[in-house]
């Protein structure tokens, strides 16, 4: 297994009230392959993936990606692990506002040991002609689209995304989510997705569906579908 969680936990205190929000989560997931997180709002989905991609600690269980055990890595070796693993993708972009699209790129592929050619990636998602606008000129499907070049740039083994469409409207959905498909299919990248919406769930090669903090229902899918083809 190229993804591994067994027995997750993770609360939080504020004040004197005590929350688990996750409360045991098991979830596996191959090489190359896609899962899609389902879930209510508050059903510990962002807090899943923090803790897998090592943004976030956990408080008991494990997490085990493509052989490291994340969850017993010491913080300098965390640090060094999410550099040279994974690519975050967030729902509101988190663009760097007085960079350049290319530069937005350029600091992720300088913080890595074996980066893409930036303008390969900036092609490959359809915005080499706006390399030198800044975000704020762009709209919000071609802010995200930057965003997931900035995670790729990197070339990383797992691509996390966070709600990749929630802020895009339908067609910038689609082309989004396709333009994910062909990542995974052109590096190979394993990409574990979370969403609100059960229709990008047909592009899963698996999907976890996780309520009040475990994974209520799993299911796998024979065949794929091609974002072209979902429909809400
Ligand atoms: N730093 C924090 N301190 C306290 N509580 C937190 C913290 N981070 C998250 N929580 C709580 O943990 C729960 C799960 O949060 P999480 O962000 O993982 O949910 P989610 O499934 O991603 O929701 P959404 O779909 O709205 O993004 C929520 O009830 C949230 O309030
Ligand atoms: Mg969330």
């Amino acid at each position: 297994m190229f993804i591994e969680v067994t027995g997750l936990k993770k609360g939080y205190t504020t004040g004197e009230v005590r929350t688990e929000v996750l409360k045991g989560v098991d979830l596996q997931l191959e090489k190359g392959e896609i899962g899609v997180i389902l879930g209510p709002s508050g059903s510990g989905k962002s807090t899943l993936v923090n803790i897998i991609g090592g943004v976030d600690r956990s408080d008991g269980g494990s997490v085990m990606v493509d052989g490291t055990t994340v969850t017993s890595l010491k913080d300098v070796e965390l640090t060094e692990y999410r550099r040279e693993n994974i690519g975050f993708v967030f729902q509101f972009y988190n663009l760097v506002p007085n960079l350049t699209v290319g530069e937005n790129i350029e600091v992720c592929a300088n913080i890595s040991t074996a980066p893409l050619d930036v303008d390969q990636v900036l092609a490959s998602v359809g915005l080499l002609d706006k390399k030198d606008r800044f975000p704020r000129e762009l709209s919000g499907g071609e802010q995200q689209r930057v965003s997931i070049a900035r995670a790729i740039v990197k070339n990383p083994k797992l691509l996390l995304c966070d709600e990749p469409t929630g802020a895009v409207d339908f067609e910038t959905s689609r082309s989004i989510l396709a333009l994910l498909q062909r990542i995974n299919t052109d590096f190979g990248t394993t990409i574990l997705m979370i969403t609100h919406n059960t229709a990008i769930s047909g592009m899963a090669n698996t999907v976890f569906r996780l309520r009040s903090g475990a994974v209520v229902e799993r299911v796998r899918n024979k065949e794929t579908l091609p974002a072209e083809r979902i429909e809400w």
